[in-house]
């Protein structure tokens, strides 16, 4: 957080303090409790995990290369090209190394003539489609970016209320893997507006089916309310989760219906309604307000799906807090996703080609809360730089959140800075293994073409390779139980235990300080662990993941190297 943030949340804080106190003085209906349990409500989150992403990919941690930590807006499709073909010629993509993604500064800083997003002319002339397709030639799938904002963070056409447009785009070319990042975000209201009559229409016809407030029902602190001037009667107290109502509307067969809702310009605020029909099918509508000259209410519109015979149409506003609001928008994207990638193989009969959804939020709403429900991998932390203590710091934040990963969705610490900057060798190593333990997306960020010979060949001697290409941590990482590791000793020198398929696990010793150290690794006390459901042994099988020593032993001396790991595969 900057200075000027946290002095803006000093002032912001104290005059609370003053408004309340000024509150308290005039109303004597003042409720000290309600207060603080509307503040407290801001700091929660509803949103949680109903039910996991499941679009059946990144069922293991997706492993690929990402344009951004080394080339930032210095892309172009030649060099992604021949990044696809350095990641096969090297032997990454035989290690596992598939998404090659392209991160921001794709974009054209205009949108096409129908409003859809398109590449830039000059740096990707032939358009992400046909980037797509080489890619694809090379045994290789592509990824995109765009951000849960007005714009990207490079300043680009980005997707927020343009969801179910850019899925349509982005499956339309054929990108398998969408990083969505949360620059120049705007929450949703926790407001929603005052409703008088909701109309129903066939597209094409007048309305055919009227809703006044005495024809809907009213749930929790949702209430009708007469305008003591004009006598029109409002639903009202939808905000904030506050309440909602709901309709059952007759539909004749399957198809688009418009919703017409007819809204008390309040405010000059934007305000939010979520409408789900039939308890699966979510749209958000926003009424944008303004006060009226000559008309104090306007109509708000949005084409909904029904099904033959009796729908059930619930309206309420599900926000509560910016977590919500996080939330409520990254499940939105992921749904877009999902019946895109649906409505394409449906429309061409080609095989669905799932869209790995990565949430960028940088665990600024708490996305481990929320993010197996949105998508398949959610960023713990701002940005990753190729620095040690960076590298430490997001090691110590997403340790932390084991529980929430699993199957199919991933905790983020971020992609890849191995060759990048001044990591030393071993460093490089601790990095990598760490991101293993953790079951992290192992995403490079480095100019893997360094990895080819100009005869094509990989270059195999360079130890960057080999750390990379390492099966043994590989499959740490990809492990099919896809369970992170947790932290059974903390201090300078961790102690992390991953459960692995078969009984076994993985164990890591990782030295966090400049001096090398000796410690004692005791199999039999892991054992006595649940977590990683070791079976009790008299003595256990270790294979030394990086040096591929192995010894049968039931305890052992470890030394650890400065900034060192090491890596040992129990059964
Ligand atoms: C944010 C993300 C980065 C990268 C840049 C691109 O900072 O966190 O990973 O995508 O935007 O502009």
């Amino acid at each position: 957080m900057k200075k000027n943030d946290l002095l803006a949340l000093g002032a912001a804080a104290t005059a609370t303090a003053a408004a309340l106190a000024g509150v308290k003085k005039k109303n004597a209906d003042f409720c000290p409790f309600c207060e603080a349990k509307r503040l407290l409500n801001k700091l929660t989150l509803t949103q949680g995990v109903t039910q996991r992403y499941d679009n059946g990919a990144a069922l293991t941690p997706p492993m690929g290369w990402s344009s951004w930590n080394l080339f930032a807006s210095r892309i172009n499709e030649d060099l992604i090209k021949e990044i696809a073909a350095a990641i096969e010629q090297s032997g990454l993509a035989a290690a596992g190394y598939r998404y090659v993604n392209i991160d921001d500064c794709w974009q054209s800083s205009e949108r096409d003539a129908d409003g859809r997003l398109q590449s830039d002319k000059a740096t990707f002339p032939h358009g992400i489609r046909a980037l797509a397709d080489s890619v694809n030639a090379m045994g290789l799938k592509l990824g995109l970016y765009s951000s849960n904002g007005t714009k990207t963070c490079e300043d680009y056409p980005a997707s927020l209320r343009h969801e179910a447009m850019d899925a349509d785009t982005i499956a339309s070319w054929g990108v398998e893997y969408f990083k969505y990042d949360f620059c120049h975000n705007v929450p949703i209201s926790e407001k929603a507006p005052r409703v008088r009559q909701i109309e129903l229409s066939a597209p094409g016809e007048a309305a055919a089916a009227i809703f006044t407030p005495d024809d809907v029902a009213l749930k929790g602190k949702a209430r009708i309310l007469t305008d003591d001037k004009d006598g029109v009667r409002w639903i009202t107290g939808l905000s904030s989760r506050g309440g909602s109502f709901s309709i059952n509307v007759e539909a004749p067969e399957d198809g688009d219906r418009v919703l017409t809702l007819i809204v008390a310009k309040a405010s000059d605020a934007e305000r939010f309604l979520r409408v789900t029909v039939n308890g699966k099918d979510e749209y958000h509508l926003y009424a944008a307000q303004g006060r009226a000259p000559f008309r104090g209410e306007r109509r708000i519109q949005l084409t909904v799906r029904l099904q033959a015979g009796m729908n059930t149409v619930v309206f309420d506003n599900p926000v509560g807090s910016r977590m919500d609001s996080a939330a409520l928008q990254y499940k939105l994207m992921g749904r877009e996703l999902k019946r895109a990638a649906k409505d394409l193989a449906a429309r061409t009969g080609q095989q669905e080609k799932p869209i790995v959804f990565s949430i960028c939020e940088w665990g600024f709403n708490r996305p481990w809360k929320w993010g197996a429900e949105a998508g398949n991998l959610w960023r713990t932390t701002g940005d990753i730089k190729p620095v040690w203590p960076s590298i430490l710091a997001i090691y110590e934040a997403t340790v932390r959140l084991s529980k929430y990963a699993g199957v199919g969705g991933w905790n983020d610490p971020d992609m890849l800075e191995c060759g990048n900057g001044k990591l030393t060798l071993e460093e490089n190593r601790s990095h990598f293994s760490l991101w293993c333990m953790m079951a992290a997306p192992l995403i490079l960020g480095n100019d893997v073409r360094k990895f080819v010979k100009p005869d094509g060949t990989p270059n195999s001697d360079d130890p960057l390779l080999q750390l990379l290409t390492n099966e043994s941590l590989i499959a740490i990482d990809q492990d099919a139980l896809g369970v992170p590791c947790r932290r059974v000793h903390a201090g300078l020198r961790d102690i992390l235990v991953k459960p692995l398929t078969g009984g076994r696990a993985a164990v890591c010793v990782f030295n966090k300080t400049k001096a090398p150290a000796t410690l004692t690794l005791d199999f039999k006390k892991l054992s006595d662990d649940a977590f990683p459901a070791l079976p009790q042994k008299a003595a256990y099988q270790i294979r030394d993941a990086w040096s591929g020593d192995t010894f049968s032993a039931d305890q052992t001396n470890v030394s650890v190297a400065g900034h060192g790991v090491r890596v040992f595969v129990v059964e």
